[in-house]
């Protein structure tokens, strides 16, 4: 468990050290993102599409987020396996940590 901590925080830095990263505009931005922000930004890049940044969109039948009751582990079931129209996204989110910080992100939308 340390070490996929470990290792985790390699490749963070690994990421942020590349400096080539075009997204990132703000130079003020903390050297690695925290947790909240790296879920925003995971969230951003690869669910937006669908759901929309608040969460709300629809696209593609998909259910909003803000209304959304559903628990961490039903979520993290539907992140692995997709449903319907959504395609599963855990390859997408490459590992646990980063699923962990989408789903505390997710519930940020909710009213
Ligand atoms: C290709 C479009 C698409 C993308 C991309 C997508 N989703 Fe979805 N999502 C859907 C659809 C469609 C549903 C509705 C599935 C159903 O119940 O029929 C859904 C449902 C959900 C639900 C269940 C909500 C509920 O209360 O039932 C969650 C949670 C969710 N998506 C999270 C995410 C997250 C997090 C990401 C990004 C990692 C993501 N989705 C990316 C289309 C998408």
């Amino acid at each position: 468990m340390v070490l996929t901590r470990a290792i985790f925080f390699l490749f963070l830095l690994g990421l942020t050290s590349c400096g080539a990263d075009s997204s990132v505009k703000n130079n003020d931005a903390l050297p690695i993102e925290t947790p909240a922000e790296k879920g925003a930004s995971l969230y951003t890049v690869n669910c937006t599409s669908c759901h929309g940044e608040d969460g709300k969109m629809g696209g593609s039948g998909a259910k909003d987020l803000s209304k959304s009751q559903l628990s961490d582990k039903q979520i993290k079931k539907i992140l692995r396996k997709g449903k319907n129209a959504m395609p599963p996204m855990s390859a997408i989110l490459e590992n646990e940590e980063n699923m962990d910080f989408v789903i505390q992100h997710i519930k940020t939308l909710r009213k």
